[in-house]
């Protein structure tokens, strides 16, 4: 097949070997295992993958809002020259909703369901009222992430060299406590022997009979079972005193070792803890005056702005008194003049529709000239903050877009006099309110039916293509992929599996699953779902070895159960994990259910010779 050029090439978020769990009774459920994927501007990048892949998790660490029990193991996520997985609350609330939207799958709940839409999508809006002061934030916000970085990197080494303290001495604690525990567990066997040794000999008492024959052989037996008894309570004595003296001896030796152990890292924390508030007491008073200069420079930036924006209000206000007086001089001197001629006119009546008509045209002149006056004002009072009334007006707007008929009457509606359809709609217009550079969709039209999911799927990709917006865009279904996506990512059990363009995962799959999820989507024609996927997908409490698909997968190799495929290169923009990418691997052609659909639908698409693709 003959590369095609891929048009978007400028990254701009990007996530590196994210590493995402979560705390449960039964451990560490390990959700996303090892993410990495770009996302350039203005494409759309599909993840999709069976319930349960991690797509939900990856999108949430994205916009910061995992639930408590997540632990963001490593990775990051660069946007803006920033990694979102490290920097504070309050610094994340200006990207979240503002750089980066999101829209979930219910659109219920993401809205309020007493308070009217309007005040919804403007409540946002106005929580950011003074610009200026985001303006700041946003000129130093590269200096304050590296000088809260630091003293955030100073913390997690010290803390980290002092678990590494606790770590060892809770690890001696606990073999020497299991030590302790098989003593008092062997002199409980011995007790518990003593006692089922006793009722032996009162068994046999019991078996006695009155005459003195009968006495005499219990007596017998009690005498030989006793020395049985003997034998073994004293058996056991002896393990029990040596188990002691070994364990000790052990113990001795452990608590040696422990102590070495905490001294030495005990040493290692201390030089740990004193280099890094070394390198931070270094590293804190540059990194603090550079952020000291930058809010110097930003506010003087901002001075000049909002200077600049004022002589260009200034000069705007005196062009339009211009125009007035210009309108005074030309319209409303005619004006004048046709009514001072008006007496002495031939035809009153003639008279009387000239000066009428020139009486609309000079207020109808003049009315425009108000209405641009007062759309000025409120620019140059919009630029500094937000107005109740500048948000309404981009509300109103925004619902237009997004196609909401009659938005002044919808605007003071409640969600439940909504469909569904428009619920989402409104959702996405608040999402849009703040129009946002990168906008996250997981599954936002799953909940939806079929000619209203298309419906919005048309929607988002229009506002793509005119806000030139990058979208992250989540689903469980392949046809909507097909009608959505410039890139896909195929996520198995957290993990990414295979990556490449719309045309190159559809056109020429290369892993297995992806094989798998292409014949599991019902045919074009028939309608008919043809293969479901065997099995289920792996529990991530304990992730398999290996490929986590070769459970389930026909085509698996003996090395798909031991060792992790790495991403083998198929194009620029083509990668897959799979060993049957590996020179050494047997030559395996793609199911024929998925060939045979690659070539019906290339047929469908006039492309007769795959190398035309
Ligand atoms: N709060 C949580 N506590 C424990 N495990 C969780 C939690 N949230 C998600 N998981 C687990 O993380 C894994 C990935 O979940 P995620 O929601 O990302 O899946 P998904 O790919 O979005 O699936 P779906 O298509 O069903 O939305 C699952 O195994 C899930 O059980
Ligand atoms: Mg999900």
């Amino acid at each position: 097949m003959t590369q095609e050029k891929y048009p978007y090439t400028e990254p701009i978020l990007s996530v590196n070997d994210l590493r995402v769990s979560f705390k449960t009774d039964e451990g560490l459920v390990h959700a996303v295992r090892g993410v990495s994927f770009t996302l350039n501007k203005g494409e759309t990048l599909c993840i999709v993958g069976e319930s349960g892949s991690g797509k939900s998790v990856t999108s949430k660490t994205i916009m910061g809002i995992l639930s408590a029990s997540a632990v963001i193991e490593s990775g990051s996520v660069m946007y803006g020259g920033e990694d979102l997985t490290k920097i504070d609350e309050s610094e994340f609330h200006r990207i979240r909703g503002h750089k980066i939207g999101m829209i979930f799958q219910d659109p219920l709940s993401s809205l309020n369901p007493i308070m009217k839409v309007g005040k919804q999508i403007t409540e946002a809006m106005l929580v950011n009222k003074n610009k200026m002061a985001r303006m700041l934030d946003d000129l130093i916000s590269k200096e304050e992430a590296s000088y809260k970085n630091a003293k955030v990197r100073k913390t997690q080494t010290i803390i980290r060299a002092q678990g590494e303290v606790l770590e060892s001495d809770e690890f001696y604690d606990k073999e020497i406590r299991e030590l302790d525990n098989q003593i008092g567990e062997k002199k409980n066997d011995f007790e518990m022997k003593k006692i089922k040794n006793a009722s032996l000999i009162q068994e046999i008492n019991a078996t006695a009979g009155k005459d003195d024959k009968s006495k005499a052989a219990a007596q017998q037996k009690a005498d030989s079972q006793n020395k049985v008894n003997k034998a073994e309570e004293e058996a056991l004595k002896a393990e029990i005193a040596q188990l002691i003296a070994d364990n000790e001896k052990k113990i001795v030796e452990l608590k040696k070792e422990k102590k070495e152990k905490h001294q030495t890292l005990e040493a290692k924390y201390r030089e740990a803890k004193k280099a890094a508030k070394s390198l931070y007491k270094k590293e804190a008073p540059v990194l603090k005056k550079a952020l000291k200069d930058k809010k110097k420079a930003a506010k003087a930036e901002i001075k000049q702005f909002k200077k600049d924006q004022a002589v260009k209000y200034a000069q705007q206000q005196s062009a339009f008194k211009d125009e007035k007086i210009k309108l005074d001089e030309t319209c409303g001197k005619e004006l004048k003049d046709l009514q001072a001629s008006y007496s002495s006119a031939p035809s009153k009546a003639l008279a009387k529709q000239a000066i009428t008509k020139k009486q609309n045209e000079y207020d109808g002149r003049l009315k425009d000239i108000n209405a641009r006056q007062e759309q000025a004002h409120d620019d140059y009072v919009g630029i500094f903050k937000v107005t109740k009334k500048a948000a309404k007006a981009t509300a109103l707007r925004v619902m237009k877009e997004v196609g909401i008929p009659q938005p002044e009457v919808r605007y003071n509606q409640y969600p439940f006099e909504f469909s569904g359809g428009m619920r989402q709609r409104i959702v996405i217009a608040i999402a849009l309110t703040a129009n946002p550079e990168v906008l996250i969709c997981d599954e936002p039209t799953t909940a939806l039916d079929v000619t209203i999911q298309a419906q919005i799927l048309e929607l988002i990709n229009r506002l793509k293509k005119e806000r030139n917006m990058s979208i992250i865009f989540i689903t469980h279904d392949l046809a909507v992929v097909a009608n959505m996506a410039d890139r896909v990512a195929v996520m198995y059990a957290g993990k990414i599996v295979e990556v490449g363009t719309a045309n190159e995962i559809f056109y020429d799959p290369r892993h297995p699953y992806t094989w798998a999820l292409l014949s599991s989507i019902p045919d074009i024609d028939s309608h008919e779902k043809l293969e479901a996927i065997p099995g289920t997908p792996p529990y991530l409490l304990n992730p398999p070895k290996g490929d986590a698909f070769a459970a389930r997968n026909k085509y698996a190799l003996a090395v798909d159960f031991k060792e992790e495929p790495p991403f083998f290169r198929i194009s620029a923009t083509h990668y897959a994990s799979t060993w049957l990418l590996d020179k050494r691997a047997p030559k395996v052609n793609k199911p024929k259910i998925v060939s045979q659909r690659i070539k019906a639908s290339l047929e469908r698409a006039g492309v007769t010779n795959e190398s035309e693709l």
